[in-house]
């Protein structure tokens, strides 16, 4: 059995033993919980270890307590898959963010190849559903939505959901996600009702990140912005969403440290120029605008 091994912040691991044998090198600390002595490695695969590091080995119940240096802290990295579709990997688990690949002229990647351990969806739009249902039955994913887009997609065959709704925040094994508002539509590909459309504040690794998602402007992103943004992935491409000129005006609400600018020249109805929006936000702001190319990452 192979088990692939899940980072964490935590410096404590509680471990039981069945038959398999992991082994931890230096670079890698285990997450065990929530409850304690069960080991999780992902979002659907719950079992019992032994494990073996360099240090010697461990048996259920067992503490060890690592020393975490400098070298041990990780960063949040960002991959942009072009349109909304963003990978943010935090100690080993892949939280995947509206995947739209299949049809997406500029994704750099095929859905078969996408890891996911989690993959959340801000609404019920194509492209934005996009290949959900295929990747969470590929990777076992757990598929994070409201409640509405959460149970069609448990409808069509997707095992592991976890429902939340606007201003409702969860604390999962890898951080914590809340749902905040989205002006938008959110109808399921198939006519089904979707409920609300969202956004998601993560907090991950002590950072914020805060992915609006398909949104036009609101002003309450200034209470976003009140938390500490570190991160601010926002829609520019104008006609369905936010254009530049409301997208710089929502990092003057938000006033993150970095902005990631999406949902842009997937199609021609939402062709943009991200250099000269780059340009303008840092000539009126202290946000720093990082400009991808898909497939593309940011480290925080
Ligand atoms: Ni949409
Ligand atoms: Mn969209």
């Amino acid at each position: 059995m192979q088990i692939v091994v899940m980072r964490q912040g935590s410096d404590l691991l509680f471990c039981k033993i069945e038959s398999s044998e992991v082994k931890i090198d230096n670079s890698f600390s285990l997450y065990v919980g929530p409850e304690r002595g069960m080991a999780r490695f992902s979002s659907t695969l719950v079992c019992n270890i032994r494990v073996k590091t360099g240090e010697g080995n461990y048996e259920s119940g067992d503490r060890i307590r690592r020393n975490r240096g400098k070298e041990d802290q990780m960063s949040v990295k960002v991959t942009w898959y072009s349109h909304a579709c963003v990978l943010i990997e935090t100690e080993g688990t892949h939280l995947l963010i509206d995947p739209f690949i299949s049809g997406n002229p500029l994704a750099p990647v095929k859905p078969d190849e996408i890891p996911a351990d989690y993959i959340l969806v801000s609404h019920g739009h194509g492209d934005h559903v996009g290949d959900t249902v295929d990747i969470a039955k590929r990777t076992g994913a757990t598929v994070i939505a409201n409640f509405e887009i959460h149970n069609w997609l448990l409808n069509q065959g997707v095992e592991n959901g976890h429902p939340q709704h606007i201003g409702g925040g969860f604390d999962y094994p890898w951080g914590r996600v809340k749902l905040t508002i989205a002006q938008h539509g959110s109808a399921l590909p198939d006519g089904s009702y979707g409920g609300n459309p969202c956004g998601f504040l993560f907090y991950v690794q002590g950072k914020k990140i805060y992915h609006a998602c398909d949104t036009g402007l609101f002003y309450d992103m200034k209470l976003i912005g009140e938390e500490g943004i570190d991160l601010a992935i926002l829609p520019i491409g104008d006609n369905f969403t936010m254009g530049p000129e409301d997208g710089l005006r929502a990092v003057k609400l938000i006033e993150p440290k970095k902005v990631l600018p999406i949902h842009y020249d997937t199609f021609d109805m939402i062709k943009q120029d991200p250099a000269a929006w780059k340009d303008r936000v840092e000539q009126e702001t202290l946000t720093q605008v990082t400009v991808l190319e898909p497939g593309e990452y940011v480290e925080l």
